[in-house]
């Protein structure tokens, strides 16, 4: 199975109740082929209403670190661990996260990344280890199935708290230096 169908398998995905509150699926977009893979935790509203992720003001802000760093967007993969938009933006339930895991699981086998870099503590808790501390251990490098995986802070909680912007300018700088030293 390769990306686009993985996608249509998707898109029509009942695994967990999400599927009844959604408009649209939120599967990921990008490059197939993408070196870095950023995933973050759920689609919010704009996401659920435009099938797009990280398209609202977490994802405005997003876009002005990866401009920052000359990163562009079309070249990299995005995505998050649910598809679905939990409702009013809740965190997604364990079981949400493990009935669509196998979604991320696939996408990561087939994109084939070489740097993983998990957008706030949902992201980090379920693909680096369950007790991960954001905080503390962002922008320290773990490895997933051989595959070099950092956290950075969401951009939603930079905007509730942009005095830590510096920390994920930071962040930024160390997973360029990494993206280069593999590439
Ligand atoms: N927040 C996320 O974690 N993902 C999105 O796609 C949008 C906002």
């Amino acid at each position: 199975m390769n990306l686009q169908e993985l996608e249509n398998k998707c898109q029509s995905c009942r695994a967990c109740p999400l599927w009844e509150t959604r408009t649209h699926v939120v599967f990921g977009v990008g490059n197939p082929h993408a070196d870095l893979l950023f995933v973050g935790e759920g689609p919010g509203e704009q996401e659920d209403l435009t099938g797009e992720p990280f398209v609202g003001r977490a994802g405005q802000l997003l876009d002005l670190y990866l401009k920052a760093f000359d990163i562009a967007r079309p070249n990299v993969y995005i995505t998050n661990i649910v598809k679905c938009r939990p409702p009013r933006n809740r965190d997604p339930l364990p079981e949400e996260e493990a009935a669509c895991m196998g979604y991320l699981e696939r996408q990561i086998e087939l994109i084939s990344p070489k740097v993983i870099v998990c957008l706030g503590r949902i992201a980090a808790m379920r693909l680096i280890k369950p007790d991960f501390r954001i905080t503390k251990e962002h922008g320290i490098w773990f490895e997933r199935n051989g595959v070099p995986i950092t956290a950075t802070l969401h951009p939603a909680a930079l905007l509730r708290d942009p005095n830590k912007k510096p920390d994920v300018f930071e962040d930024f700088k160390n997973i360029c230096a990494k993206c280069k030293e593999l590439s």
